[in-house]
């Protein structure tokens, strides 16, 4: 596959990640959001992370400069023309994904294999706004999107033989492994991140330090992070927006009660530091996992902690 063009669509978190990893692996890119300034913010971003690898010796400016021409912004939907692949990013709600392809649909080449970065909506429901379903299917990159290597396929009912291999064949041109996975919530990775974390969340609940499981998990089964350290990295509010609805609206409420709340999004409010908060979220999570009920001894004077903090104290017993 040379001289692909890719338009990927949101420069946000993962849509600016796809668009470098895309025009690193020489791809020439164009990236399209709505508005101006998360384009600045994601152009700036690229800039620096490539700069970064300039300084480092990683790079050469002359590379540098190759991958920064080929990545271009827009806030123009006419900018998809030409594109064979266009990867949409915007955020995760089915109302704002469905506008978002009629856009694509409206703009995108005929014969471009139209993707989604959802991480559990319907494929189905995605393709059906669009008046080529055929076209469309799931690929389903992780954080960061340059330096993770799996994207999930997700194949939804209507999805052409030829798109799925066409896809298939894009993640392994722009350098990623990619697996087969069902449409179904969570695919394949956060269905099984879900039961860790979840594990990890209830064994703390029972009085086991964050510390010590996420120990148990790196040296006794070698896994790079533990469970707790996971959803620090990751953000607990994540773990909401993974959960299927029942817990979610359950696991919501708790969140909403966590002192200094402002939302859902994980860059406004990244952690749930306090230590009373993340317990009553812990008990929600435990009381799904098949964990014993709560205890409801918390110590007093709590203090500020993330699960993964050295320094987090043992429950009394
Ligand atoms: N954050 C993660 O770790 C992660 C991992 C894998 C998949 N995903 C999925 O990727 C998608 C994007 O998530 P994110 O974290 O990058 O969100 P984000 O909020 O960081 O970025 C979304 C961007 O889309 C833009 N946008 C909104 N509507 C648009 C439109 N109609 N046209 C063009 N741009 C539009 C916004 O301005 C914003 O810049 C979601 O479906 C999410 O579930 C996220």
């Amino acid at each position: 596959m040379e001289n692909i063009k890719v338009a990927v669509i949101g420069s946000g978190l993962m849509g600016g990640g796809i668009a470098q990893a895309c025009a690193v692996a020489g791809c020439e890119v164009v990236n399209v959001d709505i508005a101006q300034a998360p384009i600045d913010k994601a152009q700036a971003l690229v800039d620096g992370l490539m700069q970064k690898k300039v300084t480092k010796g990683k790079m050469t400016q002359g590379e540098k400069d190759a991958i920064m021409a080929r990545l271009t912004y827009s806030t123009d939907y006419a900018q998809l023309r030409g594109a064979s692949f266009v990867i949409e990013a915007v955020p995760e709600r089915l109302d704002f994904k469905r506008s978002t392809f009629r856009a694509v649909d409206e703009n995108a080449d005929a014969d471009a294999v139209l993707l989604t970065n959802t991480s559990g909506i319907d494929i189905n429901e995605i393709a059906a706004a669009t008046t080529r379903p055929e076209s469309v299917l799931g690929m389903h990159f992780f954080y960061p999107a340059p330096v993770m290597k799996l994207v999930e396929l997700i194949r939804a009912e209507k999805t052409s033989d030829e798109a799925y291999a066409k896809a298939r064949e894009f993640a392994d041109a722009i350098g990623k492994t990619s697996v087969d996975a069902p449409n179904q919530a969570g695919f394949i990775v956060n269905r099984v991140i879900n039961m860790y974390e979840n594990m990890g969340a209830a064994l703390v609940q029972e009085g086991c330090t964050p510390k010590d499981v996420d120990t148990a998990m790196r040296l006794g089964c070698n896994h790079p992070m533990g469970p707790c350290e996971l959803m620090d990295f990751a953000g607990l509010e994540r773990r909401v927006r993974l959960d299927d609805e029942p817990v979610r609206g359950l696991r919501r409420r708790a969140l909403q009660a966590l002192p200094g709340h402002q939302g859902h999004g994980r860059r406004r409010h990244p952690r749930s530091q306090d230590r009373q908060g993340l317990l009553r979220l812990l008990q929600v999570a435990s009381s799904h996992s098949n964990a014993r009920p709560a205890g409801s001894r918390l110590p007093a004077g709590t203090r500020r902690e993330t699960m993964s903090n050295r320094n987090f104290q043992k429950r009394p017993r």
